[in-house]
């Protein structure tokens, strides 16, 4: 709850240009009294006259105007630089009494007299003037300390005051803990995002913090309430916009509070509640509010149902873009999303409730099972301890533990057989610590034992008993279609290749057991990935792509933009024709084909050495990435034959034909496609003119097969 204290973009700025105008004031203060000084040396010096007005006056005379200026000049210097200037002033004056001093006494220059005097009295005059500066900058300090303390005691009597209301609201709703401080750092994230100002963000991290307030005027037994409301029920909850309008609308200092709570169920096509507001007519804080409200409930757990995975909130909010939610919040939601790879802004909330698992007691055949440790090309260790259970009554009972390697849109086994078809729930296999394997969706499991030399195949003879326990360490990695296994005890070291089903998607570890009791459980991740040839290959590369080529090369895109086709020179009048096929790991709306417009010079496609000039997904989405040397605008537009995501997904699963042409007009590529009813423009303007600009097709999970070239 705490916020920051912050200085605003414009006061940084004003305090900026006023740095500069100091120093420009500064400068000229101290070449005027240096100018001054040498003019006053050399006319006390002079011994000619100049006439004025016809009268005769002897140079000497000016000396006295020039030093004056220069005096006034240093008197400036102490105004405006106070205690720098004052010393600065201060041994600019003393510097000059030995020069005084001998022009007086050694050359008997008594002209000098004066300026002798008037020195004395500019020490006086910038003393005084030092002394006064201070006392009123104590007096400033004093009144400036005063309004922090109070600000401060305002800022916290708020945010105590804000904190006590969303405890208020959280207390009535069971399944909303810590829902209103979520939305509220969500709010400010895409505001952040939107490119909003520091006083904007906060503004609107308060307003999220607040936007429910209004539930604590319903019902208890309505807002938790487990089966389906009744309408009424339902009529009733969508009263608490209007009570929230009415409870913050009293702060009248903090206007944007009220507005966040009364409109943020409004929906962007205007069948949103409670005043049906439409697309901008709805203010952008309530839109914004709108997003991560949406985004929390379906990353949060509810009575009815489990967090829902990442990517499939990723993919509601997509599908509701431009209906429910403003497509400018929501795009920017979806890069937020895509930037959170470990999916920290929901595990956040998870981590307490899966604190109590670090240990796992499994008496019965996977009794509990640990969360999904994700293998990835760098080598994972894990280290854990396992002993059976007291409970069994004996240390000589069996008790195995066991890894459990899978895939799942929530990175956790599923036994529960609907769960497991939401979350697409896929079991690789199972590796029972006493050499057993089960092979149940993976293509060929292959293990051997290493036992102080001696080697052994498929068995692990030694230890079927288990003792008092033992400690194990594991390490487990993935390259490709393949994932490699090793676990080691204190004699023994099982090894065991995996090869995975086609491209498969994720393959988690998950740690469970029978009869045993695991604790002390450490994971640790190299940072290098394993060497391409690391684990062994026990079974072919799946293909999809084993069908006739067209005019290049067939690819199979495995992952989002693992590899590409052969570049393909772009020309005015070019059309690319090819059948694209999502693979069977692909689940998600963009998982689908991409066109990639860029420069090499050698004519091949390097991600490091490219410039990239355009990235086109065929679904329509875009991200306005800084792209060095282009500029991208993206039409997207849906004809009659778009049907809905889910049926756009299933043409994608089953094979569907594309076709994309390119226009080039002077500086500009316009590449033009339509797939499913989502057909796209997109201009690049290429500064510097289009010279060797190519395109290759990519794709996340897709088959991409007879591609045809065809040159106007
Ligand atoms: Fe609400």
């Amino acid at each position: 709850m705490q916020k920051q204290d912050y200085v605003s973009e414009d006061a940084r700025k004003a305090q900026a240009s006023e740095k500069q105008r100091s120093i420009v004031i500064f400068v000229l203060l101290l070449a005027i009294h240096i100018a001054s000084s040498v003019f006053t040396f050399i006319a006390s010096r002079s011994h000619d006259v100049i006439t004025i007005m016809d009268n005769t006056v002897p140079v000497p005379a000016f000396a006295g105007v020039f030093f004056n200026i220069s005096n006034i000049c240093l008197i400036f210097i102490v105004v405006w630089f106070k205690k720098k200037g004052f010393i600065l002033s201060l041994s600019l004056l003393l510097f000059q009494f030995p020069i005084l001093y001998y022009g007086m006494i050694v050359q008997k220059i008594m002209a000098i007299l004066p300026g002798f005097f008037g020195n004395f009295v500019t020490i006086a005059a910038i003393i005084v003037i030092y002394r006064r500066n201070k006392k009123i900058e104590n007096y400033q300090m004093i009144e400036i300390t005063y309004l922090t303390r109070q600000q401060r005691f305002s800022q916290r009597l708020f945010e105590q005051t804000a904190k006590a209301l969303v405890n208020a609201i959280d207390a009535k709703d069971a399944y909303s803990h810590g829902h209103s401080m979520r939305v509220a750092e969500y709010s400010e994230k895409i505001a952040r995002e939107l490119g909003k100002s520091d006083e904007e963000c906060e503004k609107i991290y308060y307003a999220g913090l607040l936007h429910d307030v209004g539930k604590i005027g319903i019902d208890d037994q309505i807002i938790n309430k487990k089966g389906k409301l009744t309408d009424e029920e339902y009529e009733a909850i969508k009263q608490h916009p209007v009570y929230g309008n009415q409870i913050l609308s009293s702060i009248s200092e903090y206007p944007y509070l009220s507005i966040g709570a009364h409109h943020h169920h409004e929906r962007y096509d205007g069948r949103g509640y409670p005043d049906k507001l439409k697309g901008e007519d709805i203010p952008e804080i309530a839109r914004i509010i709108a997003v991560a409200d949406a985004y929390d409930a379906m990353t949060s757990t509810r009575s009815y149902r489990d967090a829902i995975p990442q990517q499939s909130v990723r993919e509601e909010i997509v599908k509701n873009s431009g209906t429910q939610f403003d497509p400018r919040v929501a795009k920017v939601m979806q890069h937020i999303i895509d930037l959170d790879t470990e999916y920290v802004m929901k595990e956040r909330s998870t981590v307490q409730e899966l604190s109590g698992n670090s240990e796992l007691s499994c008496s019965d055949y996977r009794g509990e099972i640990s969360e999904g440790i994700l293998l990835s090309p760098c080598m994972t260790s894990i280290s854990m301890l396992s002993k059976p259970l007291e409970s069994s009554g004996t240390s000589e009972s069996y008790s195995i533990p066991t890894i459990i390697l899978f895939d799942s849109l929530d990175g956790r086994v599923h036994m529960d057989e609907h769960t497991a078809k939401d979350l697409n729930y896929f079991e690789y296999g199972e590796i029972r610590f006493d050499g057993k394997y089960i092979c149940a969706g993976a293509r060929k499991i292959h293990t051997s034992i290493h036992n102080n030399g001696i080697h052994e195949e498929h068995h692990f003879r030694t230890k079927k008993k288990a003792s008092g326990g033992d400690s194990y360490r594991i390490e487990a990695v993935r390259f490709e279609d393949h994932a490699l296994i090793r676990i080691f005890d204190s004699t023994k070291t099982m090894e065991v290749v995996v090869a995975l089903p086609d491209s498969a998607r994720f393959c988690y570890i998950g740690l469970t057991g029978e009869n045993c009791f695991i604790s002390n459980v450490h994971i640790s991740a190299s940072e290098t990935p394993v060497a391409d040839d690391y684990i062994p290959r026990i079974a072919e590369k799946v293909t999809y792509i084993d069908v006739p080529a067209g005019d290049i090369p067939n690819v199979q895109v495995d992952g989002y933009r693992r590899t590409s086709s052969e570049p393909i020179p772009i020309t005015d009048g070019l059309r690319i024709d090819f059948h694209s096929m999502s693979l069977p790991t692909a689940r998600l709306i963009w998982h689908c084909p991409y066109f990639v417009l860029f420069h090499s010079a050698n004519g091949k496609f390097d991600a490091q050495k490219a410039v990239e000039y355009a990235l086109i997904r065929i679904d329509g989405e875009t991200w306005d990435d800084e792209k060095s040397g282009a500029k991208n605008e993206l039409e997207v537009d849906k004809t009659s034959e778009f049907i809905s995501w889910d049926e756009w997904k299933r043409r994608n699963k089953e094979g569907i034909d594309c076709s994309v042409t390119f226009k080039i007009e002077g500086d500009t590529i316009i590449t033009e496609t339509e797939n499913l009813g989502v057909k796209l423009k997109n201009t690049t303007v290429i500064s510097g003119g289009v010279k060797d600009v190519y395109v290759t097709l990519t794709a996340d999970q897709c088959a991409l097969t007879n591609i045809r070239i065809r040159k106007a």
